[in-house]
């Protein structure tokens, strides 16, 4: 046995079963379609619509978004088989564990760990400018640079952003049920602004702003050729990414941050009441309402303003008032707060969920993976990475991370979907709630249309992203191989 050993399916479930590891078993089918729309909708739809709008395709950012839910639908199908097979906490990383080998699987929970992270912490600058526009707009309170932007972006330090990275730890710690609970009512008011953005903007649509839908080619930001600043695929093809069809597929890059969520369904797996059956209808309902809501949103602001005006922090905001509508304006921020921080707790919540799986397993110190005796909830991890989330946005501009996010979760969707095809191959007699339909047709397809988006982001981003999983690979052979559970016997 060496890198390549696999844990079996039925050890994974023997693990969550033992009393010092067990978490709370208490989510049923709504609670996961909740959670699901309440971490899918939030900086995606929110503020990268616009800019990716106003940058890279102009009114055809709906069809970016098609181009992007079609993607997360081919994962969301491996992915649903997968959960449903193997509904234990930690998504990908137990889920690649069980198949292609403990390597692997570390090298898939290091990535989550990267999404999570560094989308939680993304998600909470994004939260802390729209904090700040309704300070402004409602109190006339405004907040002064140096305390509400990184050192990036001509501040000192994001309080707003660590601050509410730090109050959401405290949510979770307490436990899981609670974190459910006030996840409901955010999703709500989430999608009732959204809904009501959709409903009173359609009414002031002019056509001739959907006109040319596709704006002709521009040059890309880093010119022609090899460049960190462009995208992979022009650095390797040439070529221009500024609006014209590679707009489009490079603005579908970017917002696949607003389909990012649903996978995270999966990592509740441990927690649900019945996640054969629940799981598939979590992910793959959640990720249907959600590719309805954001063609919608994105035809309508691109119809009510034209596309170069989108480029702002509050992009549905800056729509409205540019119908002279700013009372539905504050409307939409406030929602936007609240979207918002059901994203930022469940990313955490994931995070810290994949984790925990990893320390079970003790590719990671166990220490950490201790569930709270009273709260059920691993706290040593969730405190842990609370406070890391909180240090990350306090210090760092959004845009840097948002790229990061995308390839990081493309990647995991890879893994996935080759995972499906192996696990059909080495176990198939396996009971599947659900089965991804026309394997490997399928997952092929989802590896291909992840691949291709993820050659659609800029050079700095893939160099960003491989240093991290250098790191990833260096802690591995110095800690994990050695240490885990699996390797030493340990199945108790
Ligand atoms: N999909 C989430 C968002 O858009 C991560 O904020």
């Amino acid at each position: 046995m060496g890198i390549m050993r696999t844990k079996s399916i039925e050890q994974s479930i023997r693990d969550t079963e033992e009393p010092e590891f067990e978490l709370r078993k208490s989510l049923g089918p709504l609670d996961l379609i909740v959670f699901g729309i309440g971490v899918i909708i939030g900086t995606g739809i929110f503020v990268l619509t616009g800019q990716a709008a106003a940058t890279y395709a102009g009114p055809a950012i709906a069809l970016s978004f098609v181009i992007s839910g079609i993607t997360c639908a081919l994962a969301a199908l491996c992915y649903a088989e997968f959960a449903s097979t193997v509904p234990v906490a930690g998504s990908a990383y137990t889920f690649s564990y069980a198949t292609v080998g403990e390597f692997i699987a570390w090298i898939i929970g290091w990535d989550l760990i990267l999404e999570f992270t560094v989308g939680a912490s993304a998600v909470s600058v994004g939260w802390s400018g729209y904090f700040a526009q309704i300070l402004d707009s409602f109190l006339g309170i405004t907040l002064p640079t140096s305390i509400t932007a990184a050192p990036g972006d001509g501040g000192i330090i994001n309080l707003p952003a660590a601050v509410i990275a730090l109050l959401l730890t405290v949510v979770l710690v307490i436990g899981i049920t609670l974190s459910s609970r006030i996840n409901q009512v955010i999703t709500a008011i989430k999608l009732l602004v959204v809904a009501f953005f959709i409903a009173f903007g359609v009414f002031f649509i002019k056509t001739a702003n959907w006109s040319p839908f596709i704006p002709p080619r521009e040059p890309a930001p880093g010119g022609g050729g090899f460049s960190l600043d462009n995208t992979l695929w022009e650095s390797i093809f040439g070529g221009v990414s500024s609006f014209g069809f590679p707009g489009v597929v490079a603005g579908a890059a970017i917002v696949f941050f607003a389909y990012i969520g649903f996978d995270i369904v999966a990592t509740t797996a441990e927690e649900s009441r019945n996640p054969q059956r629940d799981l598939p209808i979590g992910i793959l309902g959640s990720l249907a309402v959600c590719t309805v809501l954001y063609v919608a949103v994105s035809l309508v602001m691109t119809g009510v303003a034209p596309y170069g005006k989108l480029e702002g922090a509050a992009p549905m905001a800056t729509a409205f008032a540019n119908m002279g509508q700013s009372w539905a304006a504050g409307l939409v921020s406030i929602g936007a707060v609240c979207g918002l921080t059901s994203v930022i707790m469940i990313l955490m919540l994931g995070q810290s969920r994949v984790f925990f799986a990893m320390c079970r397993d003790n590719l990671l110190p166990q220490w950490f993976a201790r569930v709270h005796p009273r709260f059920r909830t691993p706290y040593r991890t969730t405190i842990m990475f609370g406070v890391l989330v909180a240090i990350i946005a306090a210090l760092t501009p959004i845009s840097d991370l948002a790229e990061l996010v995308n390839i990081g979760t493309l990647f995991a969707f890879i893994l996935v979907s080759i995972g499906v095809v192996i696990l059909r191959r080495t176990r198939p007699e396996l009971p599947r709630a659900f089965r991804t339909p026309l394997v490997p047709l399928v997952p092929i397809l989802a590896v291909l249309a992840c691949f291709y988006l993820m050659l659609n982001l800029a050079g700095w981003t893939w160099l960003r992203f491989l240093m991290w999983m250098a790191i990833g690979v260096v802690v591995y052979f110095i800690y994990g191989r050695t240490h885990s559970r699996l390797a030493r016997g340990d199945t108790r």
